[in-house]
C-alpha cells in the first residue's frame, strides 16, 4: 500500500481510502464487516463514513454504518492509533429544528452520537458534510476548534464546499487563530469534473489541502456494467446513474475508458481511478465497494500505471470546458 500525507499535516493515509456509505445499504453487516477486514488486511488505514449514512433507505435512522465500523474496531485487533477514521456532521438526524446543520448544539450533540456508534473516544478526521448558509462559518469554526482542544476530534476537514465558502472558512480560522480546515472531500470522477475542477481544485492546491474525491466511479457507471439501452443493472443505485449518466459525452468517456483498459488488460474502474491517483492534487480517492470482489478490483487500481499519453486521452475526452 502506498500512503501519502493529507495536504500538509503530517498525517499519512492510503492512497485509497474505503467509503462506507454502502455499509447496511446495499451491503448487509456481514458483508461490510468482511470488506473492512480484508481492505485493512491490505494496508487500507483511512475509512470515511458520515452520521447520516443510510438514512435514505427504507426502514434506515441513520448512523448504521458508523454502529457497522464501531463493531469492527471492537471484534477486530486492529489498534485503535493505526487506524484513520473520518467521518462527517452536518445532515438531519431527528425531526427537532435543531436535528441537522452546523451550530454549535448541533455540532456538539452530533459528535457525542458518533463516538459513541463508533465506540470510539476520538475522531481523527471530522468533516462538515455540506455547508450551512444559516450558521455563521465561524461559529462553525470555533466549534470544531473547541472539540479539538476536548481531544475528541484530531483534525477537521470540508465536503462539497464551493471554493467561496472554503476560502471565506480559510481565512475565518486565519482571522480567528482557530484550527483550519485541512481536507476537501469534492464529488469529481471522469464524468463528473466541473464542479471541482473549476476553482476548488486551485484552491487545494494553493493552501495545501489534502483532497479526497468520492465517488470515484460514478456510483458504478465508470466500471462499464451500464451500457446504452442497458441501464436496468441490479443496484440501489441504478435509476440515478441512468438519470444521470445516460448521455453521449459519457458513453464516449467510457469507450475511451474501455480502449485503455484493453489495452491494459486490466478492469475499467482500475483506469478510472487510476486516473484519480495520477491528478497531483489528489490525496486519495474514497472507494465504495459492496463486495469483496469489489474492493480486490479497486484496489488492484494502485497498480496501474498510465503514461502521459494515456492521461491525455482521458483528460481529452473528459474535458467539461468543450
Ligand atoms: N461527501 C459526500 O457528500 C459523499 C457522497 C457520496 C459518497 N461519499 C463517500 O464516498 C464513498 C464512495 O462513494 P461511491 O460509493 O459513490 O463510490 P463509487 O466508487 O463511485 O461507487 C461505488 C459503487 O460502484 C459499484 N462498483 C464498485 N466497484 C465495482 C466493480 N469493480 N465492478 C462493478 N461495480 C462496482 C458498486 O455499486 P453497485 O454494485 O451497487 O453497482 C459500488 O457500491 C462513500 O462510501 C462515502 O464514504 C461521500
Amino acid at each position: 500500500m502506498e500512503y501519502r500525507y493529507l495536504g500538509k499535516t503530517g498525517l499519512k493515509v492510503s492512497a485509497l481510502c474505503l467509503g462506507s456509505m454502502q455499509f447496511g445499504w446495499t451491503a448487509d453487516e456481514a458483508a461490510s464487516l468482511h470488506i473492512l477486514d480484508v481492505a485493512w488486511q491490505n494496508g487500507v488505514n483511512f475509512i470515511d463514513t458520515a452520521d447520516i449514512y443510510s438514512r435514505w433507505a427504507e426502514g434506515n435512522p441513520g448512523g448504521i454504518s458508523e454502529e457497522i465500523i464501531g463493531k469492527w474496531i471492537k471484534r477486530s485487533a486492529t489498534p485503535r492509533h493505526q487506524l484513520i477514521l473520518a467521518t462527517k456532521v452536518r445532515g438531519r438526524m431527528g425531526e427537532a429544528p435543531n436535528d441537522e446543520g452546523l451550530s454549535r448544539l448541533h455540532i456538539m450533540h452530533s459528535v457525542e452520537a458518533s463516538l459513541k456508534r463508533l465506540q470510539t473516544d476520538v475522531i481523527d478526521l471530522y468533516q462538515v458534510h455540506w455547508f450551512d448558509a444559516q450558521t455563521p462559518i465561524e461559529e462553525t469554526l470555533r466549534v470544531l476548534d473547541d472539540l479539538i482542544h476536548q481531544g475528541k476530534v484530531r483534525y477537521i476537514g470540508c465536503s462539497n464546499y464551493p471554493a467561496w465558502r472554503l476560502m471565506q472558512a480559510l481565512w475565518a480560522s486565519d482571522r480567528l487563530n482557530l484550527h483550519t480546515f485541512v481536507s476537501v472531500q469534492p464529488h469529481y470522477n471522469l464524468v463528473h469534473r466541473a464542479e471541482f475542477e473549476n476553482e476548488l481544485a486551485e484552491v487545494c492546491a494553493w493552501y495545501g489541502l489534502g483532497v479526497i474525491p468520492y465517488s470515484p466511479l460514478a456510483g458504478g457507471f465508470l466500471s462499464g456494467k451500464y451500457q446504452p439501452g442497458k441501464m436496468d443493472i441490479n443496484s440501489a443505485r441504478a435509476r440515478s446513474i441512468s438519470q444521470k449518466y445516460d448521455n453521449p459525452k459519457s458513453w464516449a468517456i467510457l469507450n475511451t475508458l474501455k480502449e485503455i483498459a484493453d489495452e491494459k488488460q486490466c478492469s475499467l474502474s482500475q483506469i478510472a481511478l487510476a486516473w484519480l491517483l495520477h491528478t497531483p492534487v489528489v490525496t486519495s480517492p474514497i472507494i465504495g465497494p459492496r463486495s469483496v470482489e469489489q474492493l480486490i478490483d479497486n484496489l488492484s487500481a494502485l497498480e496501474v500505471h498510465l503514461d502521459a499519453e494515456e492521461v491525455q486521452r482521458l483528460n481529452a475526452i473528459s474535458d467539461w470546458k468543450s
